[in-house]
């Protein structure tokens, strides 16, 4: 059995609904279900009982100690986090909490639960912590692409608290040996993606004939990384990966934030032409997010190397699924747009020009 944080949210139930068709091994999932946990995302494992699902919050130790005593994971693979960088600039102490503060709580209770295990039991346990490129900044357009030996440049609230978290799991591990494994991956995109983020804004508006808002000139560049080929490179590092070792994840796949807004807007061109005319239309540029880094890119050399991995999907593929999945489950975004997620639009998108 494995323990799985986060598991209510894009990228966690990806993983736990690709784990279980993969290996068949149970999860125990821990989500507070914020905003952006949703137990709709897992309903194909209604009645599974590879999957038990605990709503709780990972910084109450008490909780994490007794599923820790309860089912006795071989591994904790850790999703948990505040994960939008635009609220993180309206409100950075959720971020702290949870990111921070939240990571630091599951390190101790590993390493008690860990200390107490024996033998191969105790060879075996890991703890994979699942982080982002930004805590690597920003790089100029003819910068080399980030590797796992670039400093750390966090400049937005969301990345300083992935970076905190990130140096509290090596720390955990240097100085008191907890098999620690941490990846950084970069943008990815795919099935059951909040709305509030690029793709999934756009094609929600698009359908909506809603404005689809372009940050500053739309030129920042992105690498883009279908969701299925993250989970796929999580499971290699969880089975393969050496310990204390970070491996940054990405889909060799760079691209201005412009070029994915007119390629979302051209498949559903294709596949649900609006009444109006091509989507393109509806391109608006607003004022752009305060720091906005400018060039996130991944060198994913080392976790090919040495884990086999590499992206099955291209971007051509992997965002036609995707436009496919939310043609196909319009149902799932209406439900998500709550009135919570009406206030965020507010919030977010009303005071820019
Ligand atoms: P998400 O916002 O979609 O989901 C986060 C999940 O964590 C939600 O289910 C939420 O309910 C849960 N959660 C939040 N606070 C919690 C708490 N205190 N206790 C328990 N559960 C809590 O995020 P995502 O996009 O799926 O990202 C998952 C992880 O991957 C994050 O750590 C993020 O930093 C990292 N990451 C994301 C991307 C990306 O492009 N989305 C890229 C690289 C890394
Ligand atoms: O790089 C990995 C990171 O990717 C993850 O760690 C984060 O959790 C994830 O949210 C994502 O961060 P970004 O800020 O890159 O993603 P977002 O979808 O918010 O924005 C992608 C780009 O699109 C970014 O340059 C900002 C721009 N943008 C975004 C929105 C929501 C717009 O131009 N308009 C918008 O309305």
């Amino acid at each position: 059995m494995i323990f799985v944080t986060g598991g209510g949210g894009f990228i966690g139930a990806n993983f736990v609904l690709d784990w279980i068709a993969e290996t068949s091994e149970p999860v125990v999932n821990l989500d507070k279900l914020t905003y952006a946990g949703n137990l709709e995302n897992l309903a194909a494992l209604d009645g599974d009982a590879r999957h038990i699902f605990v709503r709780g919050d990972i910084c109450d130790r008490s909780t994490v100690d007794r599923l820790l005593q309860t089912h006795r994971p071989r591994a904790m693979v850790h999703f948990a986090a505040e994960s939008h960088v635009d609220r993180s600039i309206h409100g950075p102490g959720e971020f702290m909490r949870t990111n921070v503060e939240g990571t630091f709580t599951l390190l101790e209770a590993a390493r008690a639960y860990w200390s107490g295990l024996t033998g191969a039991e105790r060879d075996g346990f890991r703890f994979l912590h699942v982080s982002t490129d930004e805590v690597y900044g920003s790089l100029g357009p003819s910068d080399p692409p980030f590797a796992e030996t670039n400093p750390y440049e966090p400049n937005s609230p969301y990345s300083a608290s992935k970076a905190a978290s990130d140096h509290l799991v090596r720390a955990w591990h240097h100085t008191y040996g907890l098999p620690v494994l941490t990846t950084n991956c970069s943008n990815n995109y795919g099935p059951y993606q909040f709305p509030e983020k690029l793709i999934p804004l756009v094609i929600a508006n698009a359908l909506a004939g809603k404005p689809l808002p372009i940050y500053g000139d739309g030129m920042n560049v992105r690498d883009w990384l279908y969701v299925a080929d993250h989970c796929a490179a999580i499971r290699a590092v969880l089975a393969r990966g050496r310990c204390g070792e970070t491996y940054n994840i990405g889909g060799w796949n760079e691209m201005p934030n412009l070029t994915i807004v007119r390629t979302i807007c051209a498949l559903l061109d294709e596949l649900q032409p609006g009444a109006n005319g091509p989507y393109e239309q509806l391109i608006t540029y607003v004022t752009d997010r305060p720091g906005h880094d400018r060039r996130y890119a991944i060198d994913a050399r080392k976790i090919e190397s040495e884990l086999g991995w590499r992206p099955a999907e291209t971007f051509e593929t992997g965002i036609r699924k995707t436009v496919r999945w939310y043609l196909d489950h319009q149902d799932w975004v209406t439900h998500v747009q709550s009135g919570a997620y009406r206030d965020w639009v507010n919030k977010n998108y009303g005071g820019r020009e």
